[in-house]
């Protein structure tokens, strides 16, 4: 997977549990003495087994740590990114336009990064019905991403899972609804 995420991830483990946590995650993860740069790729094992003993040291579930370092990594994919994504569009379009315009320019842009093919269904002016597939299953961190692109926008999402490959679901469809922000 694109560098961006791993060393981002690193950023989001500094900031929740401070360069010693970190070094406890690497060393639980079996990557003591790893750096990562945005510029590289990684396995996406690393990755994984990063998450994993974050949740094991934080006592966070799995699904948690992802969601949250989902939300987490939307302002550096959105400054890296900026040229894919149109100063017009609200939080909505993005998530309509996210695989038609950013997912498939970072593909063609860059070899190496697979990004996951989403469909997206604009329902209504404040509704989006995402569909994801991908054979990693990340749907907690896409969901995180949704939640910190509301946020950038000054928007809350509401995630109703309409279905789930970890539930046995032949894809995941996550029909977001975008609410102005209470505070
Ligand atoms: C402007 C917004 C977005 C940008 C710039 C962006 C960019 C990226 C990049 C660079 C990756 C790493 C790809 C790789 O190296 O293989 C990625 C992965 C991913 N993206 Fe997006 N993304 C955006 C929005 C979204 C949204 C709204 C979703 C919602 C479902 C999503 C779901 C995912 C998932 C789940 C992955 C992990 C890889 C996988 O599951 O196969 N992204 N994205």
């Amino acid at each position: 997977m694109h560098g961006i995420v791993h060393a981002e991830f690193r950023e989001y483990v500094v900031q929740t549990l401070g360069s010693e946590g970190w070094a406890r995650s690497v060393d639980r993860a079996g990557l003591a003495g790893r750096t990562y740069s945005p510029n590289a790729s990684y396995p996406d094992e690393e990755l994984l087994a990063l998450v994993l003993a974050v949740s094991h040291i934080s006592g966070e579930p799995l699904d948690a740590v992802l969601t949250s370092f989902g939300r987490a990594i939307v302002p550096a994919l959105l400054t890296t990114y900026a040229a894919f994504v149109d100063q017009r569009w609200d939080a909505a379009d993005v998530l309509e336009h996210v695989e038609r315009v950013v997912h498939r320019t970072i593909r063609l842009q860059d070899p190496e990064a697979t990004p996951p093919y989403l469909t997206a269904e604009r329902r209504a002016a404040d509704e989006v019905l995402i569909r994801y597939t991908s054979p990693r299953r990340l749907c907690a961190f896409g969901k995180g991403l949704v939640h910190g692109l509301a946020s950038h926008y000054g928007r809350s999402a509401t995630i109703h899972d309409e279905a789930c490959m970890h539930r046995g679901d032949d894809a995941c469809l996550l029909r977001v609804v975008l609410e102005p922000r209470v505070n």
